[in-house]
């Protein structure tokens, strides 16, 4: 008998459960999909149309959206003599600057038509942009330019000022460009300078994370295709829906939770997926996430989180910095590895809050104590301990804090009810 058999009982079909897969309807978005619709319609009758800015925190179905969207401006346009509509998609994930967004740009089009791909460097940025130009000129009509995870591009943002302009500095005639700029991140809109943000963001619109109800929602047609009848208790859907809600809202995150309980029942050889397997695999996730975290962390980054796990075990969080600073020396001391100063320690902290393992919050006591931060864990202690104790020289430490969380009656489950 092989190590790997086929296994169908839990899964009836994964793919609804899957990154790419396109559900049939979009739940819980009728706001953001009829702003959207408004922002569009304006293709359909052949006026100007503003270009739109998608923004909202990872998961929370912008992309989905858009696809839903375009799909169906497509189809509806077709019916129309008068219009000639074409969409074009670049997703900037692994693009950092306006210049390879531009190539790329250039690759989709001429891809498009059979035309060949241009290289990936030894242009001026000013001929790849006339090469998109020309591209755009030869297509004709109006076309929808979605720049999905546009923030990759940083302060490299030329192509979000020179793109939406293209028309009215003459640069290309038979089109109307309409951009769909998507992003996930607050501070690349914060920080677009005024000139873009004037043009690109002249319809926003913001997709909050999901609440449970709508996690629930999302998921249970997915749900229904996935597994089998009579798989899935009844709690199942729910509990993966209040974790997600809980941490970030976010339906990738459900979605995944939901594959890896299945996954885990079926590693089980368990007829049913149950609530101890959404609780394990929300465990499993979690430590996944912070193990990633962790690895980027140096010694001097576990001992800062150390330090604070520390507090954490103690209840004594949120902690302000120079308190954790101090607990952050004696654990040097005991590692016997020089400690860094207070400054350096705060750049951990905010390298951590980055990763989700840690929040910061900003207090303002007004003239007498001034500005100042407080800390505590993003992740459960439970999580940091696990892996502090895998990590070599923190082990000692480990074992404290565990001893002192649990005097505090602190190890218990995340979520008790939900
Ligand atoms: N309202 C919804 N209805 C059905 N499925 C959804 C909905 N929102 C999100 N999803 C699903 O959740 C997953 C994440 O959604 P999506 O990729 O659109 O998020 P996003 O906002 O683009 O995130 P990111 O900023 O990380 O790119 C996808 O599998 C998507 O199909
Ligand atoms: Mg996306």
């Amino acid at each position: 008998m092989g190590m790997f058999q086929r296994d169908r009982r839990v899964f009836a079909d994964a793919e609804p459960l899957d990154d790419s897969y396109e559900p049939e309807d979009i739940r819980e978005r009728d706001e953001e999909l009829e702003k959207y619709q408004r922002a569009l319609q304006p293709i359909i009758d052949n006026r100007p149309t503003s270009n739109i800015f998608l923004y909202g925190k990872t998961g929370t179905g912008k992309t989905v959206a858009t696809k839903f969207m375009l799909s169906h401006l497509e189809d509806d346009a077709a019916q129309y003599d008068d219009i000639d509509l074409s969409t074009v998609w670049v997703s900037c994930e692994n693009l950092s600057s306006s210049y390879q967004v531009a190539v790329a740009l250039v690759n989709e089009l001429r891809e498009s038509r059979g035309g060949d791909r241009i290289s990936t460097t030894g242009y001026s940025q000013q001929r790849v942009f006339d090469i998109l130009y020309e591209e755009l000129d030869v297509l004709g009509g109006t076309v929808v330019i979605v720049l999905d995870e546009i923030d990759n591009i940083g302060h490299s943002d030329d192509i979000l000022y020179g793109l939406p302009r293209a028309r009215s500095n003459g640069y290309v005639e038979d089109i109307r460009p309409v951009i769909v700029g998507i992003s996930n991140d607050f501070q690349f809109r914060d920080n677009l300078s005024p000139k873009v943000k004037d043009t690109l963001a002249e319809k926003e619109i913001l997709f909050p994370p999901y609440d449970a109800n709508q996690l629930r929602s999302i998921l249970e047609p997915r749900a229904e295709k996935a597994f089998h009848d009579g798989v899935l208790d009844d709690d199942v859907v729910p509990l993966c829906s209040a974790f997600a809600a809980q941490d970030t809202g976010s339906a990738r995150q459900a979605i995944r939770l939901l594959r890896e309980a299945g996954e885990l029942a079926q590693a089980d050889g368990s007829e049913t997926i149950t609530e101890v397997h959404v609780r394990n695999a929300q465990d499993e996730l979690e430590k996944n996430q912070l193990y990633e975290g962790m690895q980027e962390l140096t010694t001097q980054g576990h001992a800062v989180l150390c330090a604070l796990a520390y507090r954490e075990a103690l209840d004594e969080v949120p902690v302000r910095s120079r308190d954790l600073y101090k607990r952050y020396t004696r654990i040097c001391g005991r590692l016997d590895t020089d400690s860094v100063s207070e400054r350096r320690v705060r750049d951990h902290l905010s390298d951590m809050n980055m990763l989700g393992l840690i929040r910061v919050y900003e207090r303002n006591e007004g003239l007498s104590a001034g500005r100042y931060h407080e800390y505590e864990l993003d992740v459960p202690l439970r999580a940091v301990l696990d892996v502090l104790l895998s990590t070599s020289r923190f082990e000692d430490f480990a074992g404290i804090i565990h001893s002192a969380a649990d005097d505090n009656g602190l190890l218990r489950s995340d979520i008790s009810d939900y």
